[in-house]
């Protein structure tokens, strides 16, 4: 039996890598999905694979940091489709560099797309979840959020910041049936880490236990599981997947 049947999904950064994969996992298990990404082109190309999936699809072309838009967008969606089931915040940016020469810009960034933007994406649709007594959120968060990492202040707090902000909305949407958790990815093999240096990659490589890198359908795989009726007694969590790199 598909794991999603019926379900309405919203996945944000859904144009590419493991947004993609997430979009169209879901879909292969039955549920309707908002694509949200920066570019309509992409949300629109990844909308179309989800229908030729059998499924309704929507493309969004949203900054999740403008939050004018978000809110507008967030009124867009659910008279469209009636209502949320599932919100993903999978979008995310990296501006790395060492804090002597991190620019506020670039702190900036980071922190508006990663941390603000999953805030204001799930201000937009956690009324309607509430009223429905029913919702899963899921926060895509890294690994980076839990262990950090050199050249990467920005990203690391706009990651640990959404462990934070999973961690409380479980505390304070428990009651009204919804449950909120965070995948922590590892390294995968996307367009975010496509332009990492050969050595620094084989380093990386001698840190994983499982000996490859992940792909996006990992990602997918685990956000499946939170999202689906397996763990409908989980919230609060930070499931990391990474081939064993932070135990
Ligand atoms: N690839 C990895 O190794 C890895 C590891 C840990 C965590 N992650 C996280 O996984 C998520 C997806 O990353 P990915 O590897 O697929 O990267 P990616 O760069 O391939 O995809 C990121 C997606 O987010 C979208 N996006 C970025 N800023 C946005 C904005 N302001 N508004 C709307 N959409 C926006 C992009 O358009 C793109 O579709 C990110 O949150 C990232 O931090 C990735």
């Amino acid at each position: 039996m598909s794991q999603l049947a019926n379900q309405i999904a919203v996945v944000t950064g859904a144009g590419r890598g493991i947004g993609k994969a997430i979009a169209l996992r879901f879909a292969a298990e039955g549920a309707d999905v908002v694509c949200v990404s920066r570019t309509a082109e992409n949300s629109a190309a990844v909308a179309d694979e989800v229908r030729a999936l059998g499924r309704k699809s929507w493309a969004v072309a949203l900054d999740v940091s403008d939050d004018v838009a978000v809110a507008a967008a967030g009124e867009k969606i659910l008279a469209e489709a009636g209502r949320v089931d599932i919100l993903v915040n999978n979008a995310g940016v990296t501006r790395d560099g060492l804090l002597m020469r991190m620019s506020e810009e670039d702190w900036d960034t980071v922190l508006d797309t990663n941390l603000r933007g999953a805030f204001v994406v799930t201000k937009s649709f956690v009324r309607a979840m509430i009223r429905q007594r029913a919702g899963r959120i899921i926060n895509v968060a890294s690994v980076i959020g839990l262990i950090g990492n050199a050249g990467q202040a920005n990203y690391a707090a706009s990651k640990a910041g959404l462990i934070g902000f999973t961690k409380s909305l479980a505390r304070e949407l428990a009651s009204r049936g919804i449950t909120a958790n965070a995948v922590a990815p590892g390294f995968i093999e996307t367009d975010m880490t496509s332009g990492l240096k050969d050595e620094l990659k084989t380093a990386l490589l001698g840190q994983i236990p499982l000996q490859r890198f992940g792909q996006a359908e990992d990602i997918a795989q685990a956000a499946l599981f939170l999202a689906g009726p397996g763990s409908k007694y989980v919230t609060g969590q930070v499931l990391t997947v990474d081939g064993g790199m932070v135990m």
